[in-house]
């Protein structure tokens, strides 16, 4: 019998348990390297850095996180910068393509996309979200965002959506990249924003059932998208506390709501220094040269426009300019490593990390931090 093009073309596809990719591996502190796609990275300051996004440091970044044995590299969607003094990540790749090049130049570590999900048709995503999972033999996933920038998303020509009306059409968007993902042959999808009729996708993914999902909503809207849809929730909560008490309600609520596993990682600035006394004064020095207008640009923005920031405004005044409104990590490498485990007490699987140069400073934390990580039983 003659077989269709299109099943020969998928021979052999779906043969990576997703299971066995990188963030689903069972390290107690995962680690993601964060936001390097980006000028600024996570700080928005004049602090002396060599940090540039030019694509020969991307590539020494990207294998040197490999190297070290980092889970994931996890870019920023970003179409604009934020005005002030530095336009804070207003140089910045694309992140498909990005994430195909780095496939290509990594071996071993999980590379993620982080999309915008009403900027890109689920037809032309799910089919460049495959090519990448092709490039990279199985070690590929998405980051799932919903726009919250107003200038950048009227960038398209279109209004944003509402707050939640956002997570509907990301929901809706996600059900139709998984049929292109999973069904064969030919089939119709209909609803409310994506109509659709014979509709085909080859190949499949080689990740099985699915590549990687990962979103970082906060909100109720943005907690139950990700109980129902990905493997690892991104928060942006402050305190050990408040991170303990969500980590327990979204897991509870994947489990008992759909039956589901998720994981929950946080992001951080990284400022680790052989002293205290370095430590600390190289992070003042990201402060006091902060980049204070366009810190405003985005406080004023979220205040108006992220429904879970309205709260910790106030607060994270220094946070956006050191840390992108993460947590911080100062310290000696044995300080990092201590508050690295409250984390994991905290019921953090993971963290996404920045620095304010991260080629050098990653070259450091290899050196310093990783075998006390090991020591401490975060790591293996
Ligand atoms: C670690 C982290 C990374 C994020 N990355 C992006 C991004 O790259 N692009 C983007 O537009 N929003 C990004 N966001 C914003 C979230 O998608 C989301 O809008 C925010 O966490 C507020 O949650 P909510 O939508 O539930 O209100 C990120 C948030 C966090 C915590």
């Amino acid at each position: 019998m003659t077989m269709p093009a299109h099943e020969l073309d998928t021979f052999g596809v779906g043969n990576v348990d997703i299971e066995s990719t990188p963030i689903m591996n069972d390290q107690k502190m995962k680690l993601g390297l964060f936001a390097f796609n980006c000028s600024g990275g996570m700080v928005m300051s004049n602090a002396p850095t060599t940090f540039r996004v030019t694509w020969d440091q991307q590539v020494k970044i990207a294998q040197l996180a490999d190297r070290i044995g980092f889970e994931a590299i996890v870019p920023v969607a970003r179409w604009r910068g934020f005005g002030g003094d530095t336009n804070f990540n207003g140089v910045c790749f694309e992140t498909f393509t990005w994430a195909a090049g780095l496939a290509q130049a990594t071996e071993r570590i999980q590379v993620f996309t982080t999309t915008h999900l009403p900027t890109v048709h689920p037809i032309v995503a799910a089919k460049a979200a495959t090519t990448i999972d092709h490039i990279s033999g199985g070690r590929y996933g998405i980051n799932a965002v919903m726009g919250w920038f107003p200038p950048e998303m009227e960038m398209f020509g279109k209004k944003q959506l509402e707050h939640d009306d956002r997570y509907k059409y990301g929901a809706e968007w996600l059900d139709f990249v998984q049929e292109l993902w999973t069904k064969p042959g030919e089939f119709d999808f209909k609803g409310d924003f994506f109509n659709a009729t014979n509709v085909e996708a080859y190949p499949k993914p080689l990740a099985t059932p699915r590549p990687a999902l990962i979103n970082a909503g906060t909100s109720p809207a943005g907690l139950e998208f990700s109980a129902k849809y990905v493997d690892v929730n991104l928060t942006a909560l402050d305190s050990l506390e408040s991170m303990q008490e969500h980590a327990t309600k979204i897991k509870t609520r994947a489990r008992e709501g759909y039956g589901r596993k998720i994981q929950v990682m946080t992001y951080a600035l990284v400022v680790c220094r052989d002293t205290e006394e370095e430590a600390k004064a190289a992070h003042r020095q990201i402060i006091e040269e902060g980049d204070w207008a366009g810190a405003r640009n985005v406080m004023s923005v979220l205040g108006m426009e992220s429904a879970s920031f309205q709260a910790q405004i106030e607060k994270y005044q220094e946070r956006f300019i050191a840390g992108w409104g993460g947590i911080n990590i100062v310290g000696t490498p044995e300080q990092v490593v201590e508050q690295f485990r409250e984390l994991s007490e905290a019921g953090m699987d993971g963290a996404f990390l920045g620095f304010l140069d991260y080629e050098k400073e990653l070259e450091h934390f290899n050196e310093r931090v990783m075998p006390l990580l090991k020591e401490a039983g975060l790591r293996y």
